[in-house]
């Protein structure tokens, strides 16, 4: 096989190119190609898999145990369950996150809990000095006797004192202020941070010690970004929220050792960040309850329900040119005109909702602003939409509806024919279209004649 070599990566998605070009042709980001040294000879595959000897050998399915070694499970479930369960021994873990978002501050709380337990962890910094970490620490009463710290940008250093005495947690923060002598380019380049990451990742297997990685999601093209490392490492976790808001999301991108879709709630305050056992608590208590605008959804992230309000703004304008499918649906089978109206959605809190099952909850909220017209008290809204306007089912409709009862609220708009929610408590009610859950929920008939007019209109 002719041997390709790929000289050119994206510092933004991390996509490979042969050729150097002026956008990336993966992710289309202007001037983020760089130059990827690339070693003639193979050092050895870094992977869970690399050790050699006696994994080399087939073994018998059922002889093999399902875990090699237990978990390091932390006093935080909400990073324990990101993390699938704890930190695996020999495990590479990136938390990549914007700058300020909270990663060296949640890293240290996670060196503070290990500590707590008896065990050495290696605080190395490339960012700050000693002393800033120490005053870190002591805000956010972390001062372990059983943190090491080590402010240090040269790899073959940080290796060795990984390995002069194997502690039972290793931070490197930031991945990207690390080099490698044996490397050209500074600090951040492409080949810098992805060969340090490569060979941290050979170091903690070979030693079962656990490292994690943070790496800054940068708008600065000069410095690789966290992309540049998630086909690398074990586990890619990110780190969202608001910097000028409480809430910050731990999310789980890929993990070897657990489930990618996990979530892990955080609030930020004056000693740091705490958990949130309980986010829909968390987010409904900041919510304008009967404010045109604002629907409640039962959103599903990983195994766990969350009740998030969703508010909506339609604004007149004269250049507006948001096109968004909801936006189209309800124009088509409502027959609303957005043509000429800015519109602005966001979800209380500052956190990011990606599920599909918040669709209805959207359009009902972009209706009840644009009515000015409040939806009722108590009420969820739960469900996908399709493109005739048509209300599809989502899964785990009984989770989301428990998560409902649980924190007070009352009625249920649901998809039809789902069978669920008989048992929860709530009120009930099954719509086929966004036309009849726009009937459903608001109590004074609409202003126009269009819901009547789209309600017949769904076809499959
Ligand atoms: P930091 O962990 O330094 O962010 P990152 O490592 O992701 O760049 O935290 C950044 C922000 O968090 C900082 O702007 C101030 C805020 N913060 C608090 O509000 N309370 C605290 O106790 C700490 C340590 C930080
Ligand atoms: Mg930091």
């Amino acid at each position: 096989m002719a041997k390709s070599t790929i000289t050119f990566v994206c510092t933004e998605c991390g996509g490979e190119s042969l050729r150097w070009a002026g956008q990336c042709p993966h992710c289309q980001a202007w001037n983020t190609l760089q130059e990827f040294q690339v070693r003639k000879a193979a050092v050895g595959k870094a992977g869970p898999h690399a050790k050699r000897g006696a994994g080399s050998k087939p073994l018998a399915l059922v002889d093999i145990s399902s875990e090699d070694a237990p978990r390091r499970a932390l006093a935080w479930d909400e990073l324990n369950r990101v993390l699938g369960g704890g930190i695996v021994p020999g495990s590479l873990v990136l938390v990549g996150g914007e700058p300020g978002v909270g990663k060296s501050t949640l890293l240290m709380h996670a060196a503070a809990q290990v500590a707590q337990r008896g065990s050495r962890v290696l605080y190395v910094s490339g960012e700050e000095s000693a002393q800033q970490i120490r005053m870190r620490a002591q805000r956010l009463g972390a001062l372990e006797a059983g943190i090491f710290v080590l402010a240090e940008n040269d790899l073959d250093l940080i290796c060795d004192a990984i390995s002069a005495e194997p502690p039972a947690l290793v931070i490197i923060d930031s991945i990207q202020t690390v080099t490698d002598a044996g490397f050209e380019g500074s600090a951040g380049s492409v080949t810098q941070v992805r060969e340090s990451a490569a060979r941290l990742m050979r170091l903690a297997k070979e030693i079962g010690v656990p490292i994690f990685l943070v790496g800054h999601v940068t708008k600065d093209g000069s410095i690789a970004g966290p992309r540049v490392l998630e086909h690398i490492v074990d586990t890619v976790l990110y780190l969202e929220g608001d910097r000028r808001q409480e809430l910050r999301i731990l999310r789980a991108m890929k993990n070897r050792f657990g489930s990618a879709e996990e979530i892990g709630v955080f609030a930020m305050g004056e000693a740091g960040l705490e958990e949130v056992p309980d986010p829909s608590a968390a987010l409904l208590g900041s919510s304008a309850t009967s404010s045109p605008g604002t629907a409640i959804v039962a959103a599903l992230e990983g195994t766990r329900p969350l009740l998030v309000e969703i508010q909506s703004l339609v604004n007149k304008t004269e250049n507006s040119i948001v096109r968004h499918m909801i936006l189209a649906v309800l124009e088509k089978r409502l027959s609303y005109k957005f043509g000429t109206s800015d519109i602005f959605v966001s979800v209380a809190g500052g956190i990011r909702v990606t599920e599909p099952a918040a669709d209805l909850g959207l359009a009902l909220s972009i209706v009840s602003n644009h009515n000015n017209g409040p939806l009722p008290d108590g009420l969820v809204v739960i469900g996908e939409l399709g493109l005739t306007g048509e209300v599809r089912r989502v899964g785990q409709l009984e989770r989301r509806l428990q998560e409902a009862a649980r924190h007070g609220l009352t009625r249920a708009l649901i998809p039809a024919g789902a069978k669920a929610g008989r048992h929860s408590g709530l009120e009930i009610v099954e719509v086929r279209t966004l036309a009849e859950a726009a009937s459903a929920a608001f109590s004074t008939p609409m202003r126009s004649g269009a819901l009547i007019r789209g309600a017949g209109v769904s076809v499959s």
